[in-house]
């Protein structure tokens, strides 16, 4: 079936793009910043995107006298005579004309653009054929993530190669980012991709929660049974009814490097002063420079500042502030080392894990956890990696490990991108088979250099200029993507762009629901007597 045709080409220029006139019976009103379609030139195809629209006139003298109360009559008889619409698009991918299978086969579908078509192409709507073309069908690794703004069809996400590099979901508050996720966390889960590792710093990715529109969602352990854990570092969580977890987590004192107390030097609201302190302690006790500030009494203290020349005062001041820290329930003298360990070991069995805070959700006790389980397990996973290259037998190769965070900037700005772990992890991309899936609400405070790392990112609105910026980091293109984030609806809508797509698009987000439950083989809850087997499969 033809294409349905919305215009031809009439200008163009392969940096600017092309110009195309719409059709008479065309009007702007029907078509969208950022909408998916194809021109159709002598030789090629070409997939594009609507980067603007304009009004045009073709007697001067019509706008400087432009008709009064004009009625829809007059309109449409000037409409294609003296007055008349065009869009502005940028074609993203090419591929020659013909038979689409034989060409997808020989090239592995469309190609970058290379060349524009000549005048009078057409320019038409994109059909269902070209959206499977461009964007894969479902099945396999391809995961429908949405529909397209204005038709009812499944966008598919490559997940294979979403999980490749790190990620980022960013948007406003309530634009949809964490049900975007869980979203695409089932898709993780359902299509093997990855395990995944997820912070769940408010307590919404377990177990079922309200949304806004006063619905209950489902949590992925629900929703996929026995394949998710679910750790706590919240004693009472242990306890709730329907809402077991699976084991409750603890960290060591002698689990806390140096590296993490300079995370927090905001939260704690460290001076410079009390960070060079921290770099002293570290050059003098090594390992054990949290255990030996804290035995350290007034005498000691003092003595140790003389004779170190470092300033007393502040000194004291970082005493009591880590002090504060180790007040804290979860944190023990020397935790069970096998805590994390165990994590990892669920993690090789294909097993999904959701840490949860409960009550333990400031900030301070979020990024300190995060960072400490994330430093332990990149270590772990970087001598897996190792192992897997010396032997390069199949059975050593470790699962990709996908880690959420929620509030990235917190742990990504350009001062603790540098110092963290989860700074490195977006630096170095898939080296270590372990990857970040980024969520926040202010990308500008993301280091931008790792903002240029993220593989595929997926926006919904967003109004400062700033944070705009920051998703299109290292994109080209830049000055109609951003049009098509700021045109997005504040909620459920979101622009994709990157590694996982072909080439950018905006999508109605998949509604995490009833059918969503259902199409990912929403499993019922299996009996709590399985989970307990499961664990002592795991954990002997
Ligand atoms: N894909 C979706 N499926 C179902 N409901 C959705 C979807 N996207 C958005 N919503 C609705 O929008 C509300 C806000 O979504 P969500 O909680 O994901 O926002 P958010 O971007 O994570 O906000 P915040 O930054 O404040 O955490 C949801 O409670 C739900 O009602
Ligand atoms: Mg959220």
């Amino acid at each position: 079936m033809p294409r349905h045709r919305l215009g031809v080409i009439t200008d163009g220029a392969f940096n600017a793009g092309l110009t195309a006139r719409l059709d008479p019976g065309c009007s702007t009103e029907g078509l969208r910043i950022g909408d998916f379609v194809v021109v159709e030139g002598a030789e090629n195809m070409y997939f594009s995107m609507i980067s603007d629209l304009q009004l045009r006139a073709s007697d001067p003298n019509l706008l400087a006298d432009p008709p009064r109360d004009a009625s829809p009559f007059i309109r449409r008889a000037l409409t294609g005579t003296s007055t008349y619409a065009t869009v502005q698009i940028k074609p993203m991918l090419m591929m020659p004309k013909g038979d689409e299978l034989t060409f997808l086969d020989e090239l592995g579908g469309p190609q970058p653009v290379r060349t524009i078509p000549m005048h009078f192409a057409t320019l038409c709507e994109a059909d269902e054929a070209d959206f499977g073309t461009v964007f894969g069908h479902e099945g396999g690794k391809n995961f429908a993530i949405g529909t397209p703004l204005t038709m009812d069809l499944p966008v598919c996400l490559a997940l294979d190669r979403f999980v490749e590099r790190s990620t980022g979901i960013f948007g406003q508050s309530g634009t949809g980012k964490s049900m975007l996720a869980r979203v695409l966390l089932s898709g993780i889960i359902r299509t093997g991709a990855a395990v995944n590792l997820i912070f769940d710093m408010h307590n919404e990715y377990a177990f079922d929660v309200q949304s806004e529109e006063g619905t209950w969602v489902q949590g992925l352990r629900q929703l996929f049974g026995s394949r998710v854990l679910v750790y706590s570092l919240d004693r009472e969580a242990a306890s709730r009814t329907g809402r077991n977890v699976d084991a409750i987590l603890r960290i060591g004192q002698n689990q806390i490097e140096t590296e993490d107390v300079l995370l927090l030097a905001e939260e704690l609201d460290l001076s410079s002063t009390a960070r060079a302190n921290v770099g002293l302690l570290e050059d003098t006790f090594g390992a054990e420079w949290l255990h030996q500030l804290l035995s350290m009494g007034p005498v000691d203290l003092e003595a140790f500042c003389r004779e170190r020349n470092a300033h007393q005062g502040s000194m004291e001041a970082l005493q009591r502030k880590l002090r504060e820290i180790l007040r804290r329930d979860y944190v023990m003298e020397r935790a069970p080392t096998d805590a994390i360990n165990a994590m990892v070991a669920a993690l090789d069995q294909g097993k999904h894990i959701v840490l949860q805070f409960g009550r333990h959700n400031q900030l301070l006790d979020y990024m300190l956890v995060a960072n400490i389980v994330t430093r332990h397990i990149r270590n772990q996973y970087r001598k897996k990696v190792e192992k897997y290259e010396e032997t390069k037998d199949a059975g050593d190769r470790p699962r990709p490990l996908v880690i959420t965070i929620e509030e990235a900037h917190k742990f990504l700005n350009p001062a603790a991108a540098r110092q963290t772990t989860f700074g490195s992890i977006a630096r170095e991309l898939r080296k270590f088979m372990v990857t970040l899936m980024v969520i926040d609400q202010r990308p500008s405070g993301i280091d931008s250099e790792v903002m240029s790392q993220l593989g595929t990112r997926v926006s919904g609105k967003l109004t400062e200029e700033s944070d705009i910026e920051a998703v299109l980091t290292g994109v080209s293109g830049r000055g109609f993507l951003r049009s098509a984030i700021e045109s997005l609806n504040t909620r459920g809508e979101v622009l994709l762009l990157g590694h996982a797509v072909p080439m950018p698009i905006q999508v109605r987000s998949r509604r995490y629901d009833e059918t969503f439950y259902q199409a990912v083989g929403g499993q019922p809850e299996p009996a709590r007597r399985d989970y307990q087997q499961d664990l002592k499969d795991l954990f002997g």
